[in-house]
């Protein structure tokens, strides 16, 4: 799907947006003793040097609601303003209810509908998506977007492939409608089920229901052909942004901030390479949590706001690939300073 945000309809602008980060670090030393790794081998392939992990109490609502209400206070919206609240996660709490009615009853926001929206790590921006088509349509005023994930939940800390890369955290943003001068520009949104098999957890659905042998095959954790994965991440996250920026008539000159999902250094910087960006313009927080899917996007449109990097009236453009396979990109003339 790709789209410019329509003239004729509401354009939604994110009004205020926070993250919620967990308490708990796992530095590259921990994993140099679990398993045959180095600091020198994460930091050279991926940019990781620590990750965070939830505590045992904690699950996605939990971070989620931190978060949400934090990103309400900003937005000085009250929770029984918000009229739906949609959730993109992987990790929800548990397989129903959706996290999002979790996160609803726990913020107050009671007359809000909430559904969960899974995409992988692409799933922030999918909401977005989401969020501003229903405000676009006029069903809803204020659309809260929260993406959380829990990914060391699902991580085989065995494999030591896929476990230094994940790590746990959650952001949400408000959205409310926008002026002509800022807002959601553009969105381009993409799927290639083809590539499901490259990035999945096998067990605990429908198709391989949980057992004794899942569990003992290790099946419910995350599995991933990573140089696959890659090739196709340094391919979509250039196109994707290009199409988005083009969309609403715009270069990559003309973009302030780039803000990739964060799930190796390598891809964040061979995209920049690609739309010419220099390092300045281009947001990196990987290197302090790892890869935390659906919440990489919004914990790092966060940390841009609170560093000061991102400004009432820049051009940032975010992008996200994951699990699907999906991508998905937009354009955001910033709102709130
Ligand atoms: N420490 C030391 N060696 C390792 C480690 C490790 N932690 N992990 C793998 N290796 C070894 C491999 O076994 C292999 O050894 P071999 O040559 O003897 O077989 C060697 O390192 C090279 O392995 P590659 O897989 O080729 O390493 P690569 O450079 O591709 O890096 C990585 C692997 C970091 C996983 C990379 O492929 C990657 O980042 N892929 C994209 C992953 C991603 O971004 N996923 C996001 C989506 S997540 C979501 O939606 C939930």
């Amino acid at each position: 799907m790709v789209t410019s945000m329509d003239k004729s309809i509401r354009r939604a602008g994110i009004v205020g947006i926070a993250s919620a980060i967990p308490d708990q670090i796992l530095t590259n030393a921990y994993f140099e003793k679990t398993v045959d790794t180095t600091d020198e081998w994460i930091v050279t392939r991926t940019g990781i040097r620590e990750r965070r992990r939830a505590a045992d109490a904690e699950a996605a609502s939990d971070l989620g609601a931190r978060a949400a209400l934090a990103a309400l206070e900003r937005a000085k919206v009250p929770a029984e303003d918000i009229g739906l609240v949609v959730c993109a996660t992987l990790t929800g709490d548990m397989p129903f209810p959706a996290t999002a009615s979790l996160i609803q009853d726990r913020i107050g926001a009671s007359r809000a509908a909430a559904f969960d929206l899974a995409a992988g790590c692409s799933g922030f921006v999918y909401g977005l998506a989401a969020g501003a088509s229903f405000i676009g349509s006029g069903l809803y005023d204020n659309v809260l977007v929260v993406g959380v994930d829990l990914l060391t939940r699902v991580t085989d800390y065995e494999d030591r492939a896929t476990c230094v890369l994940f790590g746990d955290g959650a952001g949400a943003a408000v959205l409310s409608p926008a002026d002509e001068s800022c807002g959601i520009l553009s969105i381009v949104l993409g799927s290639d089920g083809s590539g499901g098999d490259l990035l999945k957890i096998e067990a605990g659905g429908s198709r391989l229901p949980p057992s004794v042998q899942t569990v003992k095959a290790r099946q419910h954790y995350i599995r991933m052909e990573g140089q696959d994965v890659f090739k196709f991440a340094v391919r979509i996250m250039g196109d994707a942004s290009v199409e988005a920026l083009a969309k609403c008539g715009l270069t990559p000159q003309d973009v302030d901030l780039f803000i990739p999902h964060q799930a190796n250094i390598r891809i964040i910087e061979s995209a920049a390479r690609r739309l010419g960006l220099p390092p300045e313009k281009v947001f990196v927080n990987v290197q302090k949590y790892g890869n935390t899917s659906g919440a990489s996007i919004p914990i790092a449109i966060d940390e841009a706001v609170q560093e000061g990097r991102l400004k009432k009236g820049d051009v940032v453009v975010a992008v996200g690939f994951g699990a699907g396979l999906t991508w998905a990109a937009t354009v955001i003339k910033w709102g709130i300073g």
